[in-house]
């Protein structure tokens, strides 16, 4: 078995240790955001905070209860039981992966890619009417939540000319307890065309009979799609990880593959760039490692016509964007790409 990189449970901190800007969170949640009342208790000593009322007291108790189970190296998101994501608040909770920063930057390369006027024709990329996307490993679901978020925000700004209003959504993982989270963050925002089922994709690349994966409810969805975003876990398992990581959140979101094999955190990425052969889709887009990107990259070229890898905001290489239907002209030989020239030419012409 590869020994995931283990370091030792946290140790109890002592309450001062927990960092500034954490404190201050927990106190805005739990007063509500009252500045006042932040700034009295923030620089009084909370054991020597004056305010008595039954109210006070209460408030006091939960700040306490609160640091003392962060010092202890509980995630504050699971604490507080919500996260901000791309400007939008969610639930978390235990047992299901807290969204990430670098996810939200996918989004943003995701959002920029679809909307985007070059490739919006008619028959070049995508259709813009009903159009679907499938967000696989969702998670909480705030990847499929948020792009529903966005198109809807497009729509009242009339840009785009509103038409992604009409696009649905659907968010799939294996494991109940995100389905549930996920159902929840969708009470959240009633006006979001998503929807979530419990589904697994399967991690090694099945032989594909008549265009149908085995599970069939499975290969519809992905035939179905128009494209394709996913987070899966991606993590190597000898690589470091954290220990308020490994000890907070799900094994599964963080590693796939056999433990016995030393995949790189590569099975479950490889498996999605392999079964999106059974989709229309005419893009997927995909977090990875940075250490993987190179890899994944050669891997997906085998099943799209062209694939970018992109940057977060460290500059380091996190996501695979990945076309069909439209041929990359850094990917081609001379011969492609001189019979690609005129159609390209002609495209950009036209939908400048
Ligand atoms: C890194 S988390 C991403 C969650 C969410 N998309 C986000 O960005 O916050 C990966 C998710 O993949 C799910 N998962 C792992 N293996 C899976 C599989 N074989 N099929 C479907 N979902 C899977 C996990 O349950 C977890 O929720």
């Amino acid at each position: 078995m590869i020994p995931i990189c283990k370091p030792p449970r946290p140790k109890k901190k002592a309450l001062e240790d927990i960092p500034f800007h954490e404190y201050k969170a927990i106190l805005s949640y739990v007063l509500d955001g009252d500045q006042n009342e932040i700034i009295k208790m923030y620089t009084s000593n909370i054991f020597s905070y004056d305010g008595d009322d039954k109210k006070t007291i209460e408030q006091k108790k939960k700040i306490l209860e609160y640091a003392k189970r962060r010092a202890t190296g509980e995630a504050l998101q699971y604490i507080l039981g919500e996260v901000n994501f791309f400007g939008y608040d969610y639930k978390t909770r235990k047992g299901v992966f807290i969204p990430r920063p670098e996810t939200e930057s996918m989004i943003d390369h995701f959002l920029h890619a679809i909307g985007s006027k070059y490739y919006n024709t008619k028959d070049y990329f995508w259709k813009k009417e009903h159009l679907k996307i499938l967000d696989l490993c969702t998670g909480s679901g705030v990847v499929a939540l948020t792009i529903g978020n966005e198109f809807l925000r497009w729509g009242k700004m009339g840009s785009h000319k509103g038409s992604f209003s009409t696009a649905s959504i659907i968010g799939i993982d294996k494991s109940d307890a995100a389905i549930e989270l996920a159902n929840e963050n969708k009470d959240l925002y009633k006006r979001v065309n998503v929807k979530f089922e419990k589904l697994a994709i399967p991690e090694e690349l099945q032989k594909i009979k008549n265009n149908t994966l085995e599970n069939e409810k499975l290969s519809k969805i992905i035939s179905e799609a128009d494209a394709i975003i996913a987070n899966p876990p991606y993590v190597p398992r000898d690589s470091f990880v954290t220990e308020e990581v490994l000890y907070n959140e799900p094994h599964d979101a963080l590693f796939s593959g056999n433990p016995d094999a030393d995949d790189n955190g590569m099975t479950l990425a490889k498996s999605i760039i392999y079964h999106s052969q059974f989709s229309r889709a005419r893009m997927l887009f995909m977090e990875c490692h940075d250490q993987n990107a190179d890899e994944l990259s050669k891997f997906a070229k085998k099943y799209f016509d062209g694939v970018y890898i992109r940057k977060d905001y460290g500059r380091r290489k996190r996501y695979l964007q990945c076309y069909r239907g439209f041929r990359n002209l850094r990917n081609l030989n001379l011969k492609e790409f001189l019979a690609q020239l005129p159609r390209q030419l002609l495209q950009k012409m036209l939908y400048k």
